[in-house]
C-alpha cells in the first residue's frame, strides 16, 4: 500500500546490499524511517522492541530472521539456537512459530552450500503468501460490506481495534483489506479506529495507513465504541488476531473482548479477519495462550511531537503507582459473528473452521 503516493511493503529483501529492510514502526506516525537489519540479533530486536509488530508482519520478519543467521554463521548450532530465540522473542502471536518451524523444515537435510539459497527462497514465498492470503481475506470480507451497503444505501461505518492493517502483515491488512477493498470499489466506509492504549497502534499506525489511502477515519478513545453502538453508528466491527484456537476462541490485542461484549449487547456483527497461519490447531483451552506481559514504561511514559517538532517522552503516571500491562485478551468464539479467512468466512467454531480446512 501507500505512503506519500509511494507503494511499499512492510519488510523486503535488498539483493545489492544483501540487507533485510523494514519500515521502523516505533516512529510512525511522525517520522517515516526505513531500516536495515543485517544479523538474526537485529530481527529479534525488532521483533521484541516492536520495530516490527502484528502477527503476520512478525512470522515474516522471523523467517528473514533464519536468512539472516545463515548469513552470519552456517553452522547447525547457530542455525538452531537462533531459531529458538526467534521463537521466544514474542509469545503471544503463533505465527512466529509457524513461520520459523516452516523455514527449519524446508532447510532441513539441504546441503550446506544451498542453505542460503533456500532459506531465501522461503522465506520471500511466506511474505508472497501473506500478500495473497490478505488479498484474498480482503476479498471475502468485501462481500459482508456490499451486503451491509446494499441494505443501509449509506456510508458504512466499521470500527477496529489495534493495527491489523498493511503494516501489521506484508501488505493489504487482514482487517483493514476488505477496507481498502471496500473503498477501491467505491463503497463509502468510514472507520472508527480505537486508539488502542497503551501503545497506541490504532492511532498512530491505523489510521495513518489509511490517511494514506485516503480511507475516511476518526481515532476514537477506547472506551468511546460502546456508546458508538448505543446509538447506531457501528455498522461492523472488523478486528485482527494473533492466535485463533481451532475452537474458534480468538486472542488479539487487549480491549478485543471488551469490544466483542458491547457488540454483542448492540447486535453489532463482529467479525475476525485472519490467514491460516495465525490458527492453532494444538491448543484447544483459550487459558493455555500465552499472553505478553510487557513494560510498565508503555503505560506509564508517552511520546509525542513537542512545541518544536521533536519526538519527546514524557511521565504521565504518578512515580509511585504500580501498573500492570498485559497485551493481550481472549475474545470467546460465542462473540464472534465470523472468521474472515483466505478461503472464505466461516463460523467461529471447529465445525466452520474444518469446513474451510481439511
Ligand atoms: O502488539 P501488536 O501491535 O503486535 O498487536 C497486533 C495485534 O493485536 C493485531 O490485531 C494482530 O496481530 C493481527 S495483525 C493482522
Amino acid at each position: 500500500m501507500k505512503i506519500e503516493g509511494k507503494e511499499y511493503r512492510t519488510i523486503w529483501f535488498d539483493e545489492k546490499n544483501q540487507a533485510v529492510k523494514i519500515i521502523d514502526q516505533t516512529k510512525l506516525p511522525h517520522q517515516f524511517i526505513i531500516k536495515d537489519l543485517e544479523t538474526v540479533k537485529d530481527a529479534i530486536n525488532a521483533i521484541k522492541v516492536m520495530e516490527v509488530r502484528g502477527a503476520p508482519l512478525i512470522g515474516g520478519t522471523a523467517a528473514y530472521g533464519i536468512v539472516l543467521a545463515i548469513m552470519e554463521k552456517n553452522d547447525p548450532n547457530f542455525i538452531k539456537k537462533s531459531s529458538e530465540d526467534l521463537i521466544q522473542s514474542r509469545p503471544t502471536a503463533i505465527n512466529l512459530k509457524w513461520a520459523v518451524d516452516r523455514m527449519m523444515k524446508k532447510l532441513s537435510g539441504v546441503n550446506n552450500n544451498e542453505l542460503l539459497k533456500v532459506a531465501l527462497e522461503e522465506a520471500k514465498a511466506i511474505c508472497e503468501e501473506d500478500v495473497k492470503f490478505c488479498e484474498n481475506i480482503g476479498l471475502n470480507g468485501l462481500k459482508i460490506i456490499e451486503e451491509i451497503y446494499k441494505k443501509k444505501k449509506d456510508k458504512v461505518n466499521i470500527l477496529t481495534h489495534c493495527n491489523a492493517g498493511w503494516l501489521a502483515t506484508i501488505n493489504w491488512g487482514t482487517a483493514t483489506s476488505p477496507i481498502y477493498h471496500a473503498h477501491k470499489k467505491g463503497i463509502p466506509v468510514h472507520v472508527w479506529v480505537d486508539e488502542t492504549r497503551p501503545r497506541n497502534q490504532g492511532a498512530n499506525l491505523t489510521s495513518y495507513e489509511l490517511n494514506e489511502e485516503e480511507v475516511p477515519n476518526t481515532i476514537i478513545a477506547d472506551n468511546t465504541g460502546g456508546i458508538l453502538m448505543q446509538r447506531g453508528e457501528v455498522d461492523m466491527c472488523i478486528v485482527g488476531t494473533d492466535r485463533t484456537l481451532s475452537t474458534g476462541d480468538v486472542a488479539n490485542k487487549i480491549g478485543t473482548y471488551l469490544k466483542a461484549l458491547a457488540a454483542k449487547d448492540n447486535n453489532v456483527p463482529f467479525y475476525v479477519a485472519l490467514p491460516s497461519s495465525t490458527i492453532d490447531w494444538k491448543i484447544e483451552d483459550f487459558k493455555d495462550i500465552p499472553i505478553e506481559e510487557r513494560n510498565s514504561e508503555e503505560l506509564s511514559h508517552v511520546e509525542g511531537l513537542d512545541e518544536n517538532n521533536k519526538v519527546k517522552k514524557v511521565r504521565i503516571y504518578p512515580k509511585k503507582s504500580r501498573t500492570m500491562n498485559l497485551a493481550f485478551d481472549v475474545t470467546p468464539a460465542k462473540y464472534v459473528t465470523g472468521l474472515i479467512t483466505e478461503k472464505g468466512v466461516c463460523e467461529a467454531s471447529k465445525e466452520g473452521l474444518k469446513k474451510l480446512f481439511k
